[in-house]
């Protein structure tokens, strides 16, 4: 199902889908980092702890959620707009499935959040590190899909 009276805004939707993708990738590139640094400051409270969790916070709530919300609503027009997605094109099915990947990982950040500022650390410094990559490699496989649509 497209609508037509979206194709003039193409471009226009386009451009703010992209500026809210900008935004929501900032975040998922700079919390895990966030977690890496928090997951080294002994529990038991104190005042390093409690900024770590206040930029957690500020960071998820005030930046992240709001770009996420923004990036599927534009990312959704267009996929209503006609002539821009076929549901049997490979490139658009990978991308598709990269994004609900990219949400996931969303939502396991911020579920850590709520640990990390009821001062428990459930994960390892290295494990941190590690998840620090997952938004990388997903955002390779969107983006050469969506500029190339290889097949
Ligand atoms: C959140 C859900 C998302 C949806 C539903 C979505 C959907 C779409 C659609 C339908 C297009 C238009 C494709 C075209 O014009 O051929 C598009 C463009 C684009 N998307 Fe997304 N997208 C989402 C998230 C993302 C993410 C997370 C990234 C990057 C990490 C991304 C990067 C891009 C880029 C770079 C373009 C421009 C492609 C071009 O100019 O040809 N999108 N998106």
């Amino acid at each position: 199902m497209t609508l037509d009276f979206l194709a003039p805004a193409y471009l226009w939707v386009k451009s703010f889908h992209l500026m809210a993708v900008m935004a929501w990738m900032a975040g998922l590139f700079y919390l895990p980092r966030l977690y890496v640094y928090h997951s080294e400051i002994p529990q038991g409270g104190g005042v390093e702890h409690e900024r770590f969790a206040k930029m957690e916070r500020l960071l998820l709530r005030a930046i992240m959620g709001p770009a996420m919300v923004a990036a599927w609503l534009f990312g959704v027009t267009l996929v209503l707009t006609p002539g821009v997605v076929s549901w049997t094109a490979g490139w658009w099915l990978v991308k598709f499935g990269s994004v609900l990947a990219m949400t996931a990982f969303h939502g396991y950040l911020a579920a850590s959040q709520r640990e990390f500022a009821a001062d428990q650390r459930r994960r390892s410094q290295r494990h941190w590190r590690l998840m620090n990559e997952v938004p990388t490699v997903l955002m390779i496989v969107i983006v050469l899909m969506v500029i190339v649509k290889p097949f």
